[in-house]
């Protein structure tokens, strides 16, 4: 391998939410941190570089967008999703959960009810009660070991007026990567019931072999008209501390209606740093990538096999992406503090407590596996070792 995923970085006493906050959050400065869904890799040397060069300026003043910038993520997309983006259909916001926040805003109205599909990542649910809106929950059904949508249920919250839903493709925390076939089935229902689809694809390039991401707006250019798709480079080439993100949006009303709100709020201006990072990204990392992926897989394969040696008795979901696994842990008969508990305090490690991405998250834990695979292995060995000494 010509990249170093098997060394540590040390992010503690760096302002690093993911290290800094363990202590103040769970109790201990010396809990090993496999929570916050940002990775302990170093980012790819040639965004290093981008902004290292980007520091030696010296001067951090305003910046502009240039071409340059939608031409790598035009290519990208193109070269790697097989789909192929318009310049006008992009355009920038700070981050994903921004956009997400601001279409609920614009497009549908107080009281108006939004659908998302649990358990799902927190801030779908705050961006949507946080506005004023009212949740409709359409809880994805564990088939064959794998999360899959409940088209009936989603039918008839439809059918009750919802005006709008969040998907997450691919989806945090279950790791599924929806297929062509369920989100063609979900579009026919969207278009049939005028829903506007708001398409959170931020883990899109995180897909493991034999599985493939097909973006929602693809699909058709009918659903494409009714679809927002939030992206970044930032899940992908951990960059998320440099809050940048797109969105994609072919129909123009819709586009000019959020640009003109993020201009509202002057959250439009260019960040000094993010644009070489993401340049550097897209054009010059996916080497990078490609071998991130397999050192990722490689940390999920043994983590499904430690797991199935050393304490059976829980069950993690195989994701089909992200480097994210969710654990079933119900027959530990912990509630969600006796899970806390465990993590924190007998075994030292701070894993996601399932009941924040839902209720049907309880008794669940994800696991990130975006580290080098001796902290995976320490992690997983204190979480075992202390599991047994409770059951
Ligand atoms: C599904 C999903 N959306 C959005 C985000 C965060 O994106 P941003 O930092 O751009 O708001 C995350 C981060 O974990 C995520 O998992």
């Amino acid at each position: 391998m010509a990249y170093k995923f098997d060394e540590l970085i040390n992010r503690k006493n760096t302002r690093s939410y993911k290290w800094d906050q363990v202590g103040p959050l769970f109790g201990s400065a010396d809990i090993l941190p496999l929570w916050v869904a940002d990775m302990d890799f170093p980012s790819p040397p040639a965004v290093q570089e981008a902004l290292k060069k980007r520091v030696d300026i010296g001067a951090y003043g305003y910046a502009i967008r240039t071409d340059e910038y939608a031409d790598s993520i035009m290519s990208w997309f193109g070269r790697r999703h097989g789909w192929s983006l318009q310049r006008e259909w992009i355009s920038d916001s700070p981050s994903v959960v921004t956009t997400l926040s601001l279409a609920v805003e614009q497009f549908t109205a107080p009281g108006d009810k939004v659908v998302i599909q649990t358990p799902v990542y927190y801030p779908f649910y705050d961006v949507v009660r946080d506005n004023g809106r009212e949740l409709a929950l359409n809880p994805l059904q564990i088939r064959d070991g794998r999360f899959e949508m409940d088209l009936a249920h989603l039918e008839s919250l439809f059918k009750d007026g919802a005006k709008m839903i969040l998907l997450c493709n691919p989806h945090n925390p279950g790791g599924r990567v929806w297929s062509r076939e369920e989100l063609a089935a979900l579009g026919e229902l969207c278009l049939r019931y005028g829903v506007i689809v708001v398409s959170d694809e931020i883990h899109c390039d995180l897909v493991y072999p034999d599985y493939e991401y097909t973006p929602f707006a693809s699909l058709s250019p009918e659903l494409a008209d009714k679809t927002i798709t939030c992206l970044a480079a930032t899940k992908t080439f951990n960059l998320p501390g440099l809050h940048t993100s797109f969105m994609v949006i072919s129909n123009r009303d819709m586009k000019a209606r959020l640009d003109k709100r993020i201009k509202t709020l002057s959250i439009h201006m260019s960040h000094h740093f993010a644009q070489e990072a993401v340049i550097a990204a897209y054009t010059e990392s996916e080497d990078w990538l490609d071998e991130l992926l397999v050192y990722v897989k490689g940390n999920l394969d043994y983590a499904l096999d430690y797991l199935a040696q050393q304490l059976p008795q829980v069950k993690p979901m195989k994701p089909e992406g992200t480097y994210l696994l969710w654990v079933d842990c119900r027959s530990l008969g912990l509630d969600k503090q006796g899970l806390k508990q465990l993590m924190y305090e007998k075994a030292k490690v701070a894993f996601n407590e399932g009941s924040t991405f839902g209720t049907e998250g309880e008794g669940w834990l994800r696991i990130n596996l975006a580290c080098p695979r001796f902290v995976l292995e320490q992690a997983l060995k204190q979480f075992c070792e202390a599991a047994k000494g409770i059951s």
